[in-house]
């Protein structure tokens, strides 16, 4: 327990002890604590009136002048970063900053879609203020339609003049009005600069209905499919990036086995085509594989399973990509609050998140025996905090807060996945917009970009870099038991030609002082952004949304080092400039 002191200059000249933080400990000077401690010596020291009325008021100039002048002096935690410049390790692929839409909630609904007719600003329906948000984060990939949807979607209901309307069992059991269809997200990536990555139903559909929708989607022939595409107002074949074959099949996808996902695997590769022209030789549409949900045994042999598989695959079946997902929730059913919390649930729910690590770990080492190549690409394409719904919402809507936690969780997740940059290429945060740890919240014609959405805009230099080493010792920060390495940073070269440098300060508490040597670089300066707000759990609302956003920050360079000072809880990017 640390306690500092409040020297009360009453005649009897008390001193008196307050509780404060061990940070107000290290701001206290030799000169003060001299001062001070001649009050505690002397607790009840009785001073003449006369005298009093001389010393009290130096005592208290004194003491002020102290404080002043020893203030900035907080006792920041030194840190040694080193980076070699000339060192280039794999591509950091864009795709790792990919989003999810799933029909739930009011994720597509109200969070893209309002209808043409809505009085909030919309481009043939799909408002106008999250996809300018949107587009500064350059989302490269949008999951769609699920998640569990995709297993219960039927691709024609969503089509057409006429939409069928139906039920979403998974989600609150509510209307899906099909509205929103293929034509509709097809044209909401046009209008946000992204590429399709669309979820076949493996479930409950059937491999012709798969087929049948990507001929609809890809053919430049005159197919009859491609002749309704075309009265629906698209004769253009339409690219499509990437294909996944089902959703967690070994749960709400089916509840499959892994072999019996095996089989469907295979036919759908074989048969659910893409026939856009322009896909053939190259940009050919990646097939990624219903993959592991966890580290047991269970999600082990799902890997083995289609890995092993893989290596021996002839020429009638493919794959690119295996499936990954990965919430940070500590336990089932999520329960941790996703605002008003305090410093243990900061420090469980990020020490929880860095598990990603250990699970990638895993399964790139069982992907590694059958594919040493690294041909396949591990797709981490479900991540992110999981929280107890916020409370008065639809439990089935999966409305979560996001507060300065999850901008850290979401920095220390993208770079585990820069770290393994050569096998995980392709990530899907859950999901974008409303619906868990979302970048944007909306609120009818009201819009708020969370601290996730800030951590994204910052990382855009890192999309498509190419990972540099960093060597460095993280310290720990402690708090009840708990312990996380204090510090954590990437590197890399952009396609600007510029070292970008992120560093973490996971401490809420102590900042952080980082001393960056660097090889075969000379470093003239480094500037750029950092984020942090008052608390943990500060959030940004519709009333006051920019309590948590990046602010500049430039660093010192002395004798060819660069030193940058970042605050306690906080995500820092910089651009080195040489
Ligand atoms: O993102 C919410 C749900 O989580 C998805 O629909 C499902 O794939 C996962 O279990």
């Amino acid at each position: 327990m640390v306690y500092t002191l409040a020297c009360r200059l009453r005649p009897a000249m008390h001193c008196r002890r307050r509780k404060v933080s061990t940070l107000w400990k290290a701001r206290v000077s030799s000169v003060e604590r001299s001062l001070l401690r001649a009050c505690f010596t002397f607790p009840s020291l009785v001073l003449t009136q006369r005298a009093s009325l001389v010393v009290r008021p130096l005592l208290v100039i004194f003491v002020l002048i102290g404080m002043a002048l020893t203030a900035p002096v907080v006792a920041a935690q030194k840190v040694q970063l080193s980076v070699d410049g000339s060192k280039a390790g794999a591509k950091i692929d864009r795709n790792i900053f990919g989003q999810f839409a799933e029909h739930l909630g009011r994720g597509v609904y109200e969070g893209i879609w309002v209808g043409p007719d809505s009085p909030i600003p919309n481009t043939r329906g799909i408002r106008n203020d999250t996809v300018a948000a949107l587009k500064a984060i350059k989302v490269p990939n949008v999951r769609w339609p699920g998640g569990c949807f995709a297993d219960e979607y039927h691709w024609r209901k969503g089509i057409g003049p006429q939409r069928t309307v139906t039920l979403n069992p998974n989600w609150g059991g509510v209307i899906e009005p099909n509205t929103f269809g293929t034509h509709e997200f097809m044209d909401f990536l046009d209008q946000i600069g992204a590429q399709a990555y669309i979820s076949v139903n493996v479930g409950s559909g059937t491999r012709q209905e798969a087929a049948e929708w990507l001929e609809y989607l890809t053919t430049a022939q005159p197919t009859t499919l491609a002749k309704e595409r075309a009265a629906n107002g698209h004769p253009a074949p339409h690219n499509v990036a990437f294909l996944g074959i089902g959703n967690e099949s070994w749960d709400c996808g089916g509840n499959m086995t892994p072999d019996y996902y095996l089989t469907q695997l295979k036919i759908y590769s074989r048969f659910v085509r893409n026939f856009n022209p322009a896909q053939q030789d190259r940009q050919q549409m990646l097939k990624i594989a219903v993959g592991p949900g966890g580290g047991e045994p269970r999600w082990t042999d799902w890997t083995e399973t289609i890995m092993k598989a893989y290596q021996h695959h002839q020429w009638s079946w493919d794959l690119n990509g295996l499936s990954l997902h990965s919430y940070t929730v500590v336990k089932w059913p999520p329960s941790y609050a996703s605002v008003g919390f305090g410093e243990t649930e900061y420090a469980q729910i990020l020490k929880s998140t860095l598990d990603m690590d250990d699970l990638i770990t895993k399964h790139s080492a069982i992907m590694d025996k059958y594919d040493p190549q690294t041909k396949v690409a591990l797709v981490v394409d479900e991540w992110g905090a999981w929280y107890a719904p916020s409370p008065g919402t639809n439990p089935g809507f999966l409305v979560q807060q996001n507060s300065l936690r999850d901008a850290i969780l979401a920095a220390l997740n993208l770079n585990i996945f820069a770290r393994h940059a050569d096998r995980v290429r392709m990530a899907n945060i859950a999901q974008m917009i409303n619906v868990l740890q979302a970048m944007i919240l909306t609120d009818k014609d009201k819009m708020v970009l969370t601290p996730t959405y800030y951590v994204f805009k910052m990382y855009v230099p890192f999309q498509d870099s190419t990972f540099v080493p960093v060597t460095f010792d993280a310290g720990t920060y402690v708090h009840d038991n708990i312990s996380l390495p204090r510090v954590d940073a990437i590197a890399a070269k952009g396609k600007d030609g510029m070292l970008w440098l992120e560093v973490t300060n996971v401490d809420p508490n102590e900042p952080v002082e980082i001393e960056l040597n660097l090889t075969g670089i000379t470093a003239k300066s480094a500037a750029g952004e950092t984020l942090t707000a008052p608390k943990v759990d500060s959030v940004n609302t519709f009333d006051a949304p920019h309590t948590v956003v990046p602010k500049p920050i430039s660093a010192k360079v002395q004798g060819g080092k660069l030193t940058l000072k970042l605050e306690p809880k906080s995500v820092t990017v910089v651009a080195v400039e040489q």
